[in-house]
This record gives C-alpha cells, structure tokens and sequence, in this order.
C-alpha cells in the first residue's frame, strides 16, 4: 500500500471513501450524495452503515461512523472497506477525511484501513489477496497530516505482527519462533536480545518457568528485549505471558483446548509493542521479559502436587499443571526486577477463565497496587478500544493461596475468585513492587468477531500500552 497526502492532481478513478458522522455531517456535508429524504432512509450516517453509489463517473463509499465516534468505531468502519469491499478498491483509494474529524480519529481510520488488508489464510492453496501495490490518497486539513500516515503505518504493522504471532498455529509459533522473532527485531532495531535456553535458565534459577516446560519436546526460551532511548527518563518493565501451546499438562483439558495456541497473546501484545516502541524510537526505557514455553504431556511432565523451586526463592506446590501461566510469570517478574529495578512493572496474560467469567469479552480485568497506573491504563485503553476495569487484590486472598507444604501453591481449588488469586499469586513474586499491574487478557486477547469465521487474535495490549507510556512521558516532560 502507498500512501500519498494531498496530491495537487487527484486521482479521478479511485474509489472515493467518505466517513460520515450521522446526520448532522450528512446535511453539511460538501458533495450533496445523499439528499432526498427516500436517499436517507437508505443511509444517515449512523454508526456500523455503510453506502455505496456511482457519482459523476466515480464510485463513492460512504462510511457510517455515527455521532461522535469512538476510536475502535472509527478503526472497525475502516478496517471493513478492504477486509468487504476488495473489488471497489481496484483502481486505488482516496480517504476524504471530512474538517471535523481529530488527529485521532484520523489516526484510527488510517490503522484501520490497513488492517483490513490482513488475512489468516496462511495455508491455502489460493493466497490471500495482496495490496502492495495499492495507491491510497489521503485528503485531510491536519497540518501533521504525513506524520499521522507514517504513525498510523507504524502501529498497523505492530498490530499485524502481534494478530500473526496469535492466529498462526502452534507449530509453527514454538518457543524458539518466538526468540527468533526477538532476536529479529533486535537485528532491525535499537533493541537488545537475550535469550536463555535451559542450560542458562537453569544457572539463573528460573525454576518455575523450566518445571512447565519440562514436558515439552520444544526447548523453552526465556527472551529479554531491551530499548533504551538516550533521553529517556522513564523505565518501564513489561512480562507477557507466552505459553505457545497449553495443553493443561498432566491436567489436560477437556474442553476447548484447540484454542490454546492463543496462549502466547500476553506475549504477542508485548513483543509488539516493543516493536513498535522502537520503530517511533519514543524516549522511554523499555525492558521486555518473555518465558516461552509449550504446556505439554510426556514423560518428563511436572505433576499435580511437586514442589517446585523459583527464582524468587520461594517453593511452589503445584495443585494443578494447568495454572502455567502464573508459573512462567512468577519467574519473568522476578527476574525483572531483581535485575532491571524498573520504575514501573506491567505484565499481560491469557490467564484464566475466571476473568471471562466476570467481564466476558468486554474487557481485560485489571489489578494493580497502584493508583496511577489503575487510572492511567483504563483511560489510556479507553481511549483506543481497549477496555480494563480493577478488580481487588485484597491481602484476605493472598491467604488462599497459602501452601502446607510449601511458601505457595499454584491453585487454591476452589471455584471461586480464580482471577483475583491468580492476581495474589503473581503478586507474591513482585518482590513488593510499588507499582506493578497485570492486566488478565483471557477473554480480550483471542476472539471472535466480524472479519473471520473462526476466533482470531485482536492484538488487545498495543494499542493501550502505547497510549499510556505516550502519556505517562508527557506528564513528566512538562
Ligand atoms: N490459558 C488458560 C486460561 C485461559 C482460559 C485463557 C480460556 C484463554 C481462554 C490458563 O492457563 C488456565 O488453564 N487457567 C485455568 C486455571 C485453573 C486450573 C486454576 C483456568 O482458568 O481454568
Ligand atoms: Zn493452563
Ligand atoms: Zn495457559
């Protein structure tokens, strides 16, 4: 895709789009499209409407966003016009962004359109169709108009990445993908890689996070991305959740276990971000701690009721082999700050299943020992579509995770309150972090929705974390 801001010599062939904020927009708008009363029984502007018409030659798509659209509205109408509309694109595209519309808007309606062009046909004979080659002139009034294409091109691309390490399946997305991929980025990038393979992890104590791998053939790999910006004055640690594959262990699961290549979406949103941290070079310091690792069954599989050591130095009664997740973590977060002393501390997960039962796919739930960063991720996240809402951490559930065996267990088995002791557990490993915050993505990571068939990755995390560390720089700039 080619991107052309204002071109003194308009294309008189593409497909003109023109997003239409409800009535109030229809009736001022410029080209009078849909004007008689009968016309806007057909479309007013509402958002989810769309219309198509030919005007003077040309084919025009009006986009309905509704009164005062939201960002993920304004992303979603977008993200429709080459995801439904390939055919009418054919001769190039021209984005009529009306004077009303803000830098942000702006900015979602460029992601969005990109994102459209993505598709999880990886292995059919008949590739998906390719848009390298299509001309998109954007019209808008914004002064920093190239800067919000080059922006918006950045964060797209972030977000394809993080949808592609989700929605491809897991063999092909192992442990070691997911280093390689690092170790990638590290090679384009300002970032420093490291990774450790057993032999090392083993030397740095992270025994936790190698008891859940031990019962995989595929190595596990401890990855640590590090972008610092000569400027920056601010660190932030961040710890996504990459279980490639979870079986559930010796506890397998019964039920949906094909959907547990999503596993790794904590580590999807992370390693992106950092991604995309470094290709806007933003002044922050940023360190990143993936524990990939595949959940599986064989021989050499941690069992129900072992004690298991950590890096923390705290011993662990396994209760169940498939509460992982805050096994890899607790050895990620400790490892962080012990070594690192970041000033902030935030990790992503698909953890449980509780958290979807309380919120369902409306949002991720959040915990937090912090009032800035519980204040500041919900706002940042609503402000781009990515809803969290806090839920308690209160010391009274640290207590059922009390162990007789050991300093902890891994499950306090019971069927309640699975999201917030998960929460207690992490916590445990924080070594008292005065600002750590985890956000449990189970049910926003991974899901199902309007542009495949099947549930796919929504790369829920990029969006909200570059909103946040965005702001949290700007308040201590000023
Ligand atoms: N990866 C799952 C959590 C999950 C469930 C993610 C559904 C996405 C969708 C996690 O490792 C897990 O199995 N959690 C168990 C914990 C329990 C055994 C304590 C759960 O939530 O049931
Ligand atoms: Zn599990
Ligand atoms: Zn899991």
């Amino acid at each position: 895709m080619h991107f052309k801001t204002n071109p003194k010599k308009p294309s008189q062939t593409a497909l003109r789009v023109i997003p239409v904020m409800g009535e109030e927009n229809l009736s001022t708008m410029k080209e009078k499209l849909v004007q008689s009363p009968l016309s806007k029984l057909l479309f007013s502007g509402e958002k989810d409407s769309s219309y198509s018409l030919e005007s003077e030659g040309r084919l025009v798509l009006l986009l309905g966003l509704g009164k005062e659209p939201e960002y993920k509205t304004v992303e979603t109408a977008f993200r429709r016009i080459l995801s439904k509309n390939q055919k009418l694109a054919e001769s190039g595209l021209s984005l009529d962004f009306p004077a009303t519309f803000t830098p942000e808007q702006t900015e979602a309606g460029l992601i969005g359109l990109i994102l459209g062009t993505y598709s999880i046909g990886f292995y059919k004979k008949e590739k998906p169709k390719s848009f390298a080659k299509l001309k998109v002139e954007v019209h808008s009034a914004l002064k920093n108009i190239d800067e919000l294409v080059e922006r918006a091109e950045k964060i797209a691309a972030a977000k394809m990445a993080a949808f592609e390490l989700v929605d491809l399946p897991p063999n092909k997305i192992t442990p070691e993908y997911l280093a390689d991929w690092a170790k990638d980025l590290g090679k384009k990038n300002k970032v420093n890689v490291k990774v450790f393979d057993t032999k090392k992890a083993k030397s740095e104590g992270l025994e936790a996070f190698l008891a859940v791998g031990r019962g995989s053939a595929r190595e596990p790999k401890f990855i640590i991305l590090e972008y610092r910006h000569p400027k920056a004055k601010f660190h932030l640690g961040l710890v996504g959740k990459g279980v490639t594959f979870d079986t559930g262990g010796l506890n397998v699961k019964t039920q949906g276990m094909h959907e547990m290549k999503s596993d790794m979406g904590g580590a999807a949103a992370v390693l992106a971000t950092t991604k995309l941290v470094a290709d806007l070079g933003l002044p922050i310091h940023l360190t990143t701690i993936v524990p990939a690792v595949e959940n599986a069954v064989d021989k050499d599989a941690y069992l129900p009721s072992e004690v298991i050591g950590s890096h923390a130095g705290l011993s662990i009664e396994v209760i169940d082999t498939d509460a992982e997740g805050r096994l890899i973590l607790a050895d990620g977060l400790s490892y962080l700050v012990k070594n690192y002393q970041p000033d902030q501390l935030i990790n992503l997960a698909t953890l449980t299943g509780s958290s979807i039962g309380t919120f369902g796919y409306q949002c991720a739930a959040l915990f937090t020992n912090d009032g800035g960063l519980s204040h500041g991720l919900q706002q940042a996240g609503e402000g781009v579509g990515e809803r969290s809402w806090p839920l308690p951490i209160w010391e009274e559930y640290a207590r059922e995770m009390d162990s007789e065996i050991a300093d902890i267990k891994n499950y306090h088995g019971k069927p309640f309150a699975g999201a917030i002791t998960a929460a207690k557990f992490l916590q445990a490993f924080t070594h008292g972090h005065a600002a750590w915050a985890h956000l449990d993505i189970a049910g926003v990571s991974f899901m199902d929705g309007e542009f495949a068939k099947t549930k796919t990755g929504t790369a829920y995390g990029v969006g909200l974390l570059l909103k946040y560390m965005e702001g949290y720089i700007g308040k201590t700039e000023v």
